[in-house]
């Protein structure tokens, strides 16, 4: 069963999951680098001299059996990237994906293979369309939804998300892309464990009630 899964998303202690505004210098506009700084530490993040502790532990269930991700337009670059037909997503050559990695946008480009096995496919769907299509080329394997905090608020809102990894950074952030507005009572839906961590993170798993993946139940399948 193909799962739909949310991971290393990185909020503050008011929600946000970037700050503003967002730019080619500055990504996560006036958050900086503040809201991964738990991450940079982690073996999964700096390599072998990394540490390997609970952080760790959590970062690295990022890649393992995910066979695409879907990711929103401001994630894949900055405001007006659209602009630029040289544009191929701020990781360089060699994206740290490695798999089929679908960017919606509302201007969508042809598809752009990168090396290490990442194709970005350009997508001007609804959540359901675009998951369905990421299904498709994940051939069994689960698909991420990477973010940022606008499609992962789409993709939950919708009922499309299984498992939901948030970590929750205390700071406050007072203003950015919130991941919380118009969602409620998600309680209801998903069984959520909180696991404090050594560098002052708060790791918040969200496992949806119930079996079957979300896809599937909508399908009634
Ligand atoms: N905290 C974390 O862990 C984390 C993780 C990932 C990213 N981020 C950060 O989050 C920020 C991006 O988040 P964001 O909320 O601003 O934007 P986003 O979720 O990356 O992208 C939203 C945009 O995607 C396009 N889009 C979304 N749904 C669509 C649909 N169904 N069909 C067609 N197009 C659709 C629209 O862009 P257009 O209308 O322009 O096409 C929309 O404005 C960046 O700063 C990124 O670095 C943070």
């Amino acid at each position: 069963m193909s799962l739909t899964r949310i991971h290393n998303l990185s909020i503050s202690l008011d929600g946000f999951a970037t700050g503003e505004p967002q730019s080619r210098e500055a990504p996560f506009g006036h958050a900086g680098e503040r809201l991964h700084e738990w991450m940079f530490a982690t073996r999964f993040w700096a390599g072998a001299g990394g540490a390997v502790g609970a952080d760790h532990a959590f970062a690295a269930r990022h890649e393992a059996g995910i066979g695409a991700e879907i990711m929103g337009a401001n994630k894949f670059g900055p405001p007006g990237w659209q602009d630029d037909p040289d544009w191929k997503g701020w990781w360089g050559p060699n994206p740290p994906f490695h798999t089929p990695t679908f960017v919606l946008t509302h201007r969508p480009r042809p598809p752009l293979e990168m090396a290490g096995g990442t194709t970005f496919h350009f997508l001007d769907a609804a959540p359901a369309e675009a998951l369905q299509a990421a299904r498709k080329a994940a051939d069994g394997l689960d698909v991420r939804i990477g973010g940022g905090a606008t499609v992962v608020r789409e993709f939950i809102a919708a009922g499309l998300v299984d498992h939901i990894h948030l970590v929750q950074v205390p700071i406050v952030l007072g203003r950015g892309v919130r991941v919380w507005d118009g969602l409620e009572a998600l309680e209801r839906d998903y069984a959520i464990e909180a696991v404090s961590t050594p560098s002052g993170v708060t790791h918040l798993t969200f496992m949806r009630k119930g079996d079957g993946a979300a896809e599937d139940r909508q399908a009634g399948e």
